[in-house]
Parts: structure tokens; sequence; C-alpha cells
């Protein structure tokens, strides 16, 4: 594996907000000892002096990463968002100042498809009615308008990660499964791809959402969509809030063209546990109503903390990019010998044959180079073969990365052996 410049047990990685302690243990597995853990979210002041000599950090939602807070840490070299959104870091900043920011979008897929699969059999049975009935003190035994799920068509909006997975959990449940995504997607199982959103309206019992918020998505689901799907159908959304138009599904839940709904995200999500949540959706008993926990599960907590880290040391051991949110993706082999400098830097014409030209001067042979520019920002990695046992070689590599660092429009030149 690679050894960094800079010796592991001096790189200081502070994790906030209580991330889970499987990003302590990926990390450790990585050889990274100088760990800090913190359970809280610190304001900006507090959060200023944390990082002061911080390489790394980890952060959940609540942490705000502000250009002040970013340029204070002159140390820090790479971000993890603990979460999906990366909303609270100021991504154009860390990506002028040569730091990629990683999340993990996709840890928690399975945690959001078995809730859609609990939900779509509890609104066929109609449960949460008739335990609100139980708890009132009512009895509602009956069989009316209660239905297995097996042989039942699940309409699926979206066919990405969490779309496929309830797929192939759905026909595990005895469903047939139809789908609408914008791309082409490979149906797995025996799903079968429907030509047009309203033509998977329009065959389904039971249509469950899972599209990203664009443009496109917004209010795709509104009076004329909810029209088309069948009279006693059902409508999950577990996806994006403004995905919905929530009046117009109040509608027609209260008009009984749907039976029941269960919705998970919202246009206006109280920002706090103590906001009121407002919705006309409440007090509906037919609509199940969860506080945004699709994803909400400590496996997939566990499953963050593992494939942040693990980016994160991607990173730093390796200068690997991908997954990160705002940095050109560059995909890198581990080196097994040799020398790796990383080399960030405004996206100009001619600077690639600086570097080279830099290395070249130093007696360096070029064995491998992979390049990716995104917009205004260039991202090189390129392994030299030379050795670094001796001193004077260590000492002859500090002082090319210095030369590298001198070429204008670099952002940031480090090595690695
Ligand atoms: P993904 O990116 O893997 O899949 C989204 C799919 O939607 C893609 O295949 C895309 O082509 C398709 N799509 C985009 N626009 C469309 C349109 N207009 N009509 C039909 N298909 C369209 O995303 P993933 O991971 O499956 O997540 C889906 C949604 O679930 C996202 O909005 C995400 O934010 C949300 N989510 C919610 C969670 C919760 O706690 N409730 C947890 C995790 C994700």
């Amino acid at each position: 594996m690679a050894q960094l410049s800079l010796a592991k047990d001096k790189i200081t990685v502070v994790l906030l907000e209580g991330i889970a302690a499987t990003a302590v243990e990926t990390l450790r597995g990585f050889g990274y000892s100088n760990i800090r853990t913190q359970t809280k979210s610190l304001d900006e002041a507090a959060l200023a002096d944390m990082l002061a000599d911080a390489h790394i950090v980890g952060i959940r939602s609540r942490t705000q990463l502000t250009e002040t807070v970013l340029r204070s840490a002159r140390k820090l070299f790479c971000v993890g968002c603990f979460c999906i959104g990366t909303d609270q870091v100021d991504l154009a900043t860390a990506r002028r100042l040569g730091i990629p920011v990683f999340n993990a979008p996709y840890s928690n897929t399975r945690s959001v498809a078995e809730l859609m699969i609990a939900e779509i059999i509890m609104l066929f049975r109609g449960v949460q009615p008739k335990s609100f009935a139980v708890h009132r003190g009512e009895w509602p035994k009956s069989a009316a308008n209660a239905n297995e799920i097996r042989g039942k068509i699940l309409g699926i909006v979206g066919y990405g990660h969490i779309g496929s997975q309830l797929s192939v959990l759905a026909e595990a449940m005895g469903m047939q499964v139809r789908y609408f995504d914008i791309q082409k997607k490979l149906a797995i199982g025996n799903a079968v791809p429907c030509p047009s959103l309203e033509a998977v309206l329009a065959v389904s019992d039971v249509v469950s959402l899972h599209v990203p918020d664009t443009p496109q998505t917004r209010n795709l689901i509104r009076a004329e969509q909810l029209a088309v799907m069948k009279p006693g159908s059902f409508l999950l959304n577990a996806s994006r809030g403004k995905v919905v138009d929530i009046d117009a599904l109040a509608g027609a839940l209260r008009s009984g063209h749907l039976l029941g709904a269960a919705l998970d995200v919202f246009p206006k999500e109280p920002k706090s546990r103590d906001d009121l949540f407002e919705s006309s959706l409440r007090g509906m008993e037919q609509v199940i109503l969860t506080p945004h926990i699709g994803g909400s599960t400590e496996e997939a907590q566990a499953n963050i903390g593992h494939e942040v880290a693990e980016k994160l040391a991607g990173y730093s051991d390796i200068g690997s990019t991908v997954g990160a949110v705002n940095f050109p993706q560059v995909a890198l082999p581990v080196q097994e010998q040799g020398i790796r400098f990383l080399h960030i830097h405004e996206n100009r014409p001619g600077l690639l044959s600086e570097i080279d030209r830099t290395l070249s001067a130093g007696g360096l042979n070029l064995s491998a180079q992979y390049l990716q520019t995104e917009g205004d920002l260039g991202y090189v990695v390129t392994d030299v073969t030379a050795t670094h046992e001796d001193d004077a070689t260590r000492r002859k590599l500090r002082s090319l990365r210095e030369d590298l660092r001198t070429i204008g429009g670099t952002i940031r030149a480090r090595f690695l052996f």
C-alpha cells in the first residue's frame, strides 16, 4: 500500500456529530491513528478552532463548513460528509481550495426499499386506520378493502438504486413490477419497463416514487397524474418532497379515488424537532406520515461510516477522487513502487507540460499519468519511477514538490510513496 509523505500518525482526522463507530474502525484499518471524535456539531468559531490542525474532517448534516471555516483550516485536504446531502459545505470554496468533498449517496438504499415493502403491506391491509380505531377503543374487524400484495402490480417511478432494489424485494413478495425511468434501465428479474409515466400510473395498484429532485420532477405527480392512477390505488413517496403536489394528493384521497398513501418527505419539512409539521395530510388516517426516516437505520449509519471513511482513506492514501461531489473524478490503481505526485490546478492550457518538464528536470522518469479536468479545475496524478529510501532523495522530492507549487495556477501539490 502507498505511504504518505506525511506519516499517517501525523495526519489528524476530526470526526464530528457522533459519526458511526465504523468510520473510526475503517480509518484505523487503513492505518490512521490520530482520530479525534466529537458527538456535537460546533459553531463557526469553535469549528475553526477544532480544524486548525486537521487534515481530514468528517461531518454529518448539521456542521456548516463555510468559506470562513474552510479558509481558516489551512491543513485540511479532504472532507467527508457522513450522510447523503452536501449542502452544508461550501462546495465551490472547497473546490477552489483543492479540497475534494465525499459523501455516501447510496448506503441507505436497502433501508428505504424495506420501508416501502412494509408500507405497501400496511396500506393494502388498512392497518393504520384500523390501529387508530382500536386505540380509540373501537373494533373494526373486517376484510373489506384488505388485500394481500401477492400478484398486485407495483409501479416504480425512477428505477435507480432504490427503485431497482425495491423491485427485487417486491418480486420476492409475489408482486408484479412495472417501472418508468427517463433513462434506459436494464429490467431486473421479471420487471417490465413502461414507455411513459402515465403508462405506469395507469396499470399499477400501488405506485412508489424514487426520483431525484430536478426541475423535471417538481410536482411530477399532480391532479392530472393522480387522475390517471387506478381508482382504489395507493401512492408512496420517499424520494423528495416537491415531487408530489400535496394538496392535489389530499384531494384525491378525500374523494376516495386513492385509498391511501405513505409519505416520508414533504415540500416543507420542520428544521428541528421543536418546529411544527404543517400539512393538509395531517389527520388523514389512511395516510402514513413519517419524518424523513426512509434511510435512517443503524445499518445505514454503519454503512455510511464505512463507505465515507474508505473514500477519505482512498484519497489520502492513493489520491483517488472517485465519488467526490465537487472534483474531477480520477480512479487510480494502488502504486506498488515508485513515487506519486498529486497536482491540483486551475484548468489552463500548457500546465500539464510544465508539470512534466519540472519532474523530468528533477531527473524523474514518468511511468504513468492520469489527468481529469472539469470546468475550471484540473487534477493530474503522475507516477514516477524513483526510490525514496535515502534522505537525499527525500529532500529532492520535497524540493520538486515546492517547484511544482510554484507553477502558475497550482492550487495544491503533494506526493505519496
Ligand atoms: P438514483 O439516482 O440511483 O435513481 C434515481 C432514478 O430516477 C434514476 O434512474 C434516474 O434516471 C431516474 N429519474 C430521474 N428523473 C426522472 C423522471 N423525471 N422520471 C422518471 N425517472 C427519473 O437515486 P436513489 O438512490 O435511488 O434515490 C432516489 C431518491 O430517493 C432521491 O431523491 C433521494 O434523494 C431519495 N432518498 C430518500 C431517502 C429518505 O430518507 N427518504 C433516503 C435515500 C434517498
